[in-house]
């Protein structure tokens, strides 16, 4: 039976009550937190970093998930990992060395993945599939919130399930854009198992009964 993994992005949290925002979204179901980071040079919007990490860090004990939407990637690696980050991904076209950049990741004791746009191809993981613990299928263009889910990423979904199936490795299969209770599954149909929701749930005043929404809906 597949695990399925519910992961609030912050990106659409109040940002004023940060702490309080990431107990109650953990207490009302929540897997994983997503961690959107946008540099206003690789996504035009500019959002939180490291700091911000280790300010949430001690509030929750699931793992965060640092979503970079940044370039250069290499660089800021260490300092995430020291701020309490568990998985950090990046997008392949972003970075000038794909499997440095995963080695990296994992050298700083983190799981490691790579993230792919809507038109983004997934060649890029063709020679890198043993260093990755993670595939992250963007259903949105990246740099904002409350978008409209991109529905060709069903299509990107289930190749990147096959490409898992055929490596044999345990890799979470991730989703991110636009996802809520209504097309929640028909992703895990294509294959997710891990689902970011950002304005789904936090645009919502009751986080459980969003979640709960979307797990139902993962069982039937
Ligand atoms: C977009 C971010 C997403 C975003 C999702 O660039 O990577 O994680 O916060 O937000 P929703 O769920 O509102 O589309
Ligand atoms: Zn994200």
């Amino acid at each position: 039976m597949t695990t399925y993994r519910i992961a609030p992005s912050i990106l659409s949290a109040d940002f004023a009550r940060l702490g309080e925002e990431v107990r109650n979204v953990v207490a009302a179901g929540a897997d994983i937190i997503h961690f959107d980071v946008m540099d206003n040079h690789y996504v035009p919007n500019l959002t939180i970093g490291p700091l911000v990490c280790q300010a949430i860090r001690p509030h929750v004990d699931v793992p965060i998930d640092v979503h970079l939407m940044v370039k250069p990637v290499d660089r800021i690696i260490p300092d995430f990992a020291k701020a309490g980050a568990n998985i950090i991904t990046f997008h392949p076209e972003a970075s000038e060395h794909i499997d440095r950049t995963l080695q990296l990741i994992r050298d700083h004791g983190c799981k490691a993945g790579l993230v792919f746009n809507p038109g983004t191809p997934m060649h890029y993981l063709e020679h890198v599939m043993d260093k990755i613990d993670m595939i992250l299928i963007m259903s949105v263009n990246p740099g904002f919130g409350g978008q409209s889910f991109i529905p060709e990423a069903l299509k990107k979904i289930a190749i990147a399930r096959r490409m898992i199936d055929e490596s044999g490795r345990d890799i979470m299969l991730e989703v991110d854009g636009g996802i809520k209770a209504e097309n929640i599954a028909a992703a895990a149909a294509a294959g997710a198992d891990t689902f970011v929701a950002g304005s789904a749930i936090f645009g919502k005043p009751d986080y459980k009964a969003v979640i709960d929404a979307m797990r139902a809906e993962l069982a039937t």
